[in-house]
């Protein structure tokens, strides 16, 4: 019997919570499929900071490393809050394990699923053929280019005086933007043909090197798939005038992040969007929500993006298109049947079908 190694990384928050779903549905996988899942926990984010002192400690990469996947539930949380530079923040765990195991590009597949058209905030009829994939970069941009803060720096302060002064730079090299706009196109071929190469090329030098490069690619490689520039503050407009219009978004780490929450939206709930975080060797997989701190702990948390991560990661990392397959389906399915976590009720759902965290894992589990 096949046997795939995962390294659990619960975090914070909901993050243990989603995680013990993803199990139980691991479980009901393995035994449907004929494969073992050897499921192994490690730290990581503010649980890890508590333990060890830091957020990503140095047997968790290990682990990570060591694993044919990685899952990952949610890391961070009001206590470990801080803006002191100084003291460590549970966010340094997933860059720090993003940058170390090389996951550059980030894939955000928003599906919206027939039965919650009711629940996002748009009408039904803009949802009307949405099914986009944004291609994130993970690895550069700002999240990673030289940031400080200086003190005492003249004309900072009030009326001239002495001050504070912080910066973060966008740094992208030609390799870094190639090898994403090449996922992004790659994606693009299996899909409906069309990439939106979203940048802010008006202002941002960065973004003019983006858009050179992104064109280079596309001539020598890709000219059969569709590309189209948009500049963000238009897509961030587009996303909720004509969502269908986007077949694959290509953009880079700050832009995806901030778009992807919007995108969101699309499905009804930041607690329906999974993500894949692919690079040239392991692969991490993860919901693109965070900790939810207003509800941790009460068993109320969606666990469907990690269900719908795990999906990515059989499919991914295992090859596993069946099973994924019925993973998908047996989602839908408990959809279609009226049962919702409580940020994707609606005015129609019965009350008695209004589930709990792990109520909804047994449901997905069970059709599976
Ligand atoms: C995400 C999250 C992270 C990010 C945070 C938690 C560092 O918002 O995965 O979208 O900004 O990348
Ligand atoms: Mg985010």
């Amino acid at each position: 019997m096949t046997t795939y190694r995962i390294c659990m990384l619960p975090g914070d928050g909901i993050g243990p919570e989603i995680a013990a779903e993803a199990v139980k549905v691991l479980e009901a996988i393995g035994s449907r499929f004929g494969v073992s899942f050897e499921v192994t926990e490690a730290l990581l984010g503010g649980a890890a900071i508590d333990a060890t002192g830091t957020a990503l400690p140095d047997e968790t990469l290990v682990a990570a490393k060591a694993a044919d996947a990685v899952l990952l539930a949610a890391i961070g949380g009001p206590k470990w809050d801080t803006t002191d530079p100084e003291k460590p923040r549970p966010e340094q765990g997933l860059l720090g394990i993003r940058k170390a195991l090389g996951l550059y590009a980030n894939l955000r597949p928003v599906r919206v699923f027939d039965a919650l058209k009711g629940a996002s905030t748009l009408k039904p009829e803009a949802l009307e053929g949405v099914d986009m994939l944004i291609v994130r970069e993970l690895t550069g941009g700002l999240y990673f280019g030289p940031r400080a803060r200086e003190r005492d720096v003249e004309g900072a302060g009030a009326q001239g005086a002495l001050g504070m002064r912080a910066y973060d730079t966008c740094v992208y090299a030609e390799f870094e933007i190639e090898r994403i706009a090449r996922v992004a196109f790659e994606a693009a071929r299996t899909r409906r043909g069309r990439v939106h190469s979203v940048d802010k090329a008006n202002v941002l030098e960065s973004s003019r090197l983006w858009r050179e490069v992104v064109h280079r690619v596309h001539e020598a490689e890709y000219p059969d798939v569709e590309l189209v520039d948009q500049l963000v503050d238009n897509t961030a407009m587009q996303l909720i005038r004509y969502p269908a219009q986007f077949d694959v978004v290509l953009t880079e780490n700050m832009f995806g992040d901030i778009l992807s929450d919007e995108a969101s939206m699309l499905t009804g709930s930041l607690g329906m969007l999974a993500s894949a975080s692919l690079g040239d060797g392991a692969a991490l997989y993860e919901p693109s929500h965070g900790i939810a701190p207003d509800i941790a702990g009460q068993g109320v948390a969606n666990p469907l993006a990690m269900l719908l991560s795990v999906e990515l990661m059989l499919r991914h990392s295992f090859g596993m298109h069946e099973a994924a397959d019925a993973l998908a389906a047996a989602i839908e399915g408990v959809l279609a049947d009226g049962w919702r976590t409580r940020d994707i009720a609606d005015a129609t759902t019965l009350p008695q079908r209004t589930v709990g965290t792990a109520a909804m894992g047994d449901l997905v589990a069970e059709r599976i």
